[in-house]
């Protein structure tokens, strides 16, 4: 049996999901049109239509390919109503997926450097998560992800700007993050924003060991003291035994995409997924979407891409289940409803 039906009832939890990164190609055009955003149809034909776009959207070369795209599309987001639209429609889609807690990142940095306000976007996802809680029951966190193509002095600023506007105090953010483009930017150079993190007593993750080799994933581990890491596959396939020993005592919950990796490049197909390795290692991780607009699925999808390559039984996706509910960021009551 395919195990499918089971996998959609499967109460789950999400954990590497930009917001920006489930802009579905039909509500980036009606948001274009809105608010008179020109796409840059004249130079790349793909955003002729939302169907063009979709069909460019399987070709991805790598990361900054895709990156290319995802900063485009999210451009059309401008006020309150289009933020709370994006995160209301994801925790929409999330929910009829059985996603019972989702910790979800967005780029504020992507919005401000075209003049929209970090008070702007926290309202309208605060506004969405709360309507999204009363709709589905579903329990959602925020972390505020830092961009590495821009210098540390400008994630500095919007941490500390984050800090004193009082979204980690009142609860608002749950956490810090750095995505973007990976391989030319080491672990290394964020320690002093890893630091400030620690010092103010937050939690920590950051995208590491997805086009970047092993030495990343363990310098974010050594260096940064990060508590989780968002993808780290490159520590399954290619990471040596001592670094996958490693993640496994520490319980460092490793936020997995495979249809993401597929899409980048970043591995052959579903079969190169390393799942039987961090199975057998017993690491913790999840299975999650990254950019479900974008790769072709929401987490649903990725599960059973999963089931139908490795064909899982039951009890190893309970393990699996079980896993990412203690790899949560949730509280210690909300936790054990959801196990
Ligand atoms: N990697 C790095 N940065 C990103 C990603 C990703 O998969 N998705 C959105 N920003
Ligand atoms: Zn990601």
């Amino acid at each position: 049996t395919s195990l499918h039906t089971f996998l959609a009832a499967l109460p789950k939890v999400e954990h590497h999901m930009h917001l920006e990164g489930s802009l579905e190609p039909e509500l980036l055009f009606k948001l274009a049109a809105k608010n008179g955003i020109t796409l840059p149809v004249s130079t790349d034909p793909a955003f002729a239509s939302a169907e063009s776009l979709r069909k460019r959207y399987e070709n991805f070369q790598n990361l900054d390919d895709f990156l290319s795209y995802y900063y485009i599309g999210m451009s059309v987001l401008i006020d309150e109503t289009d933020f709370e639209a994006l995160a209301y429609a994801y925790f929409t889609k999330a929910s009829s997926q059985n996603v019972r807690h989702a910790e979800v990142f967005f780029d504020p940095q992507a919005h401000s450097r075209r003049g929209v306000e970090l008070s702007t976007i926290i309202k309208a996802f605060r506004r969405a998560q709360e309507k999204a809680a009363h709709d589905f029951g579903i329990t959602t966190q925020l972390i505020m992800c830092l961009l590495r193509h821009l210098p540390l002095s400008e994630a500095m600023e919007t941490f500390s700007q984050a800090r004193n506007e009082g979204y980690y105090d009142d609860g608002t953010l749950a956490a810090v993050g750095m995505d973007s483009s990976e391989s030319p930017f080491p672990p290394f150079m964020w320690k002093e924003l890893y630091d400030a993190a620690k010092e103010f007593g937050i939690r920590r993750t950051i995208h590491a060991g997805e086009e970047g080799p092993p030495l990343y994933v363990a310098q974010a581990l050594e260096l940064l003291g990060v508590e989780r890491i968002d993808h780290g596959v490159r520590a399954l396939t290619e990471g040596d035994d001592a670094l996958v020993a490693r993640l496994a005592s520490s319980k460092t919950l490793l936020t997995l995409c495979p249809l993401s990796n597929v899409r980048l490049n970043c591995i052959n197909s579903i079969s190169s997924f390393p799942l039987r390795r961090l199975m057998d290692a017993g690491i913790r991780f999840s299975i999650n979407s990254d950019d479900p607009a974008y790769f072709g699925g929401y987490i649903l999808e990725n599960y059973c891409a999963l089931q139908d390559e490795f064909n899982l039984d039951i009890g190893d996706w309970e393990t699996i289940t079980r896993g990412a509910v203690l790899g949560s960021w949730c509280s210690e009551e909300r936790k054990a409803q959801l196990l």
